[in-house]
């Protein structure tokens, strides 16, 4: 949504359009474009009115959504203050302007621009940026998008340190590569346009899913915005011009299962953990979802480990011409899907119901993020309280 716009009309308008299409339960999560008082009020109405507890923003996009790093820590500290997680979309948007003019400059006008512009560590400072942000105002953290290897590992230090942190890479930072952007077939390469780029660096989608399975990263999004080849050729002559987005929500078990289950990487339990319970927890949904058992919601998959299927634009169930993992060989597909206790995907036929799907609420402070963040509070509000100034490193004792 346009910075400027009410974001609980943002969100109302996207529940009507969800609640007439949905064909199973879901939630939303707002973006927030722009930071005033306004907007404060807005967010805690969402955060206790509207079941949204996640929030995401951008440091990228300069003069559009970009928020500051003074914006950044003023959100942090009200989403950490009533119970939510701030999800960023991290690269850093001042030097991504001044090198896609420098780009186009050079003439560099193709989908290579977006990349050459777009290099990976600029996606790896403003991740370490945020979790700077994050743990200076105590706030969850939850990184969208992980594109490449330098920003996975700061991730990584960053949960090793202690940092309430989540990771989510994508089906196609973990199925393919930026390799694409130089493609000869200008429609081809732009459909690989999105941010953060895929990674020219081919050892990428190995890496991810090794820092998946350890679990160093947490969960895995789709990210999922396609544009028809017309919608993307507005960027012909231009690549910062060119909708951003890739394919992901129909191939993003099978990728995770072929990539990471049947390499040895995972087993079938962390595989349900990342595609499916570490959201549920994160988000504050679990045990409802996230769980099989007597009382959560009968959302289930039955997995085909033996099925192998060939990824083309030509039998996707998506109306985009391009397919970014054209021609993948997948094994893993789903057998049987069945949501609210029906039975809606069976041998490969689909008996979903448009408007059955239900919002639903996602409420504050998640134990799985918050039980360390309120315990940390809770230290050092009793420091505090201590009147305890002194040196961190000093062995001084405080007086009471
Ligand atoms: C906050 O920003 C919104 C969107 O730009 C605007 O409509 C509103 O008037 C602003 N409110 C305040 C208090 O500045």
């Amino acid at each position: 949504f346009h910075p400027g716009s009410s974001l609980v009309e943002a969100f109302e308008r996207w529940r009507e359009w969800a609640d007439e299409k949905a064909c199973c339960d879901y939630s939303l999560h707002v973006d927030i474009t722009h930071w005033n008082d306004s907007i404060k009020q807005e967010v805690l109405s969402l955060i206790k009115e509207k079941g949204v507890n996640s929030f995401q923003v951008y440091m990228a996009y300069k003069d559009l959504y970009q928020m500051s790093n003074s914006e950044l820590y003023e959100i942090f500290t009200f989403l950490g203050e009533h119970g939510g997680i701030a999800q960023v979309h991290a690269e850093n948007g001042e030097i991504i302007a001044e090198e896609q003019n420098r780009m186009l400059e050079m003439g560099i006008t193709g989908p290579e621009g977006h990349v050459l512009s777009r290099p990976e560590e600029l996606e790896a400072e403003a991740v370490f940026r945020a979790v700077t942000i994050g743990s200076q105002t105590n706030c969850p953290l939850y990184v969208t998008r992980v594109m490449s290897k330098s920003a996975a590992d700061i991730i990584s230090q960053a949960r090793k340190k202690g940092n309430v942190v989540f990771g989510e890479p994508i089906t196609a930072s973990l199925g393919t590569d930026g390799t694409h952007y130089w493609s000869k077939n200008w429609a081809k390469a732009a459909s690989f346009v999105t941010s953060p780029p895929l990674s020219p660096d081919p050892t990428t989608p190995d890496y991810l899913n090794t820092l998946l399975a350890s679990g160093d990263l947490s969960v895995v999004g789709s990210a999922h915005c396609t544009f028809s080849v017309a919608q993307k050729a507005i960027g012909k002559d231009d690549f910062t011009q060119i909708p951003e987005g890739v394919n992901g929500a129909e191939e993003r078990m099978s990728v995770i299962w072929d990539k990471a289950v049947v390499s040895g990487k995972m087993d079938e339990n962390m595989f349900v953990a990342v595609t499916s319970t570490n959201a549920a927890k994160i988000l504050n949904l679990y045990p409802r979802k996230g769980r099989i058992a007597v009382g959560s919601d009968s959302d289930l998959v039955i997995w085909d480990t033996d099925s192998t299927r060939t990824i083309t634009a030509k039998t996707h169930h998506s109306a985009a011409e391009y397919n970014v993992f054209e021609g993948m060989e997948l094994r893993g597909a789903p057998m049987l899907v069945v949501c609210q206790g029906k039975i809606v995907l069976e041998d490969g036929n689909l008996h979903a119901t448009a408007g059955t799907g239900r919002f639903i609420p996602c409420s504050p402070y998640p134990d799985f993020a918050y039980k360390r963040v309120k315990a940390r509070k809770q230290v050092q509000q009793d420091t505090f309280s201590k009147r305890c100034w002194s040196c961190p490193f000093c062995v001084i004792k405080c007086t009471e």
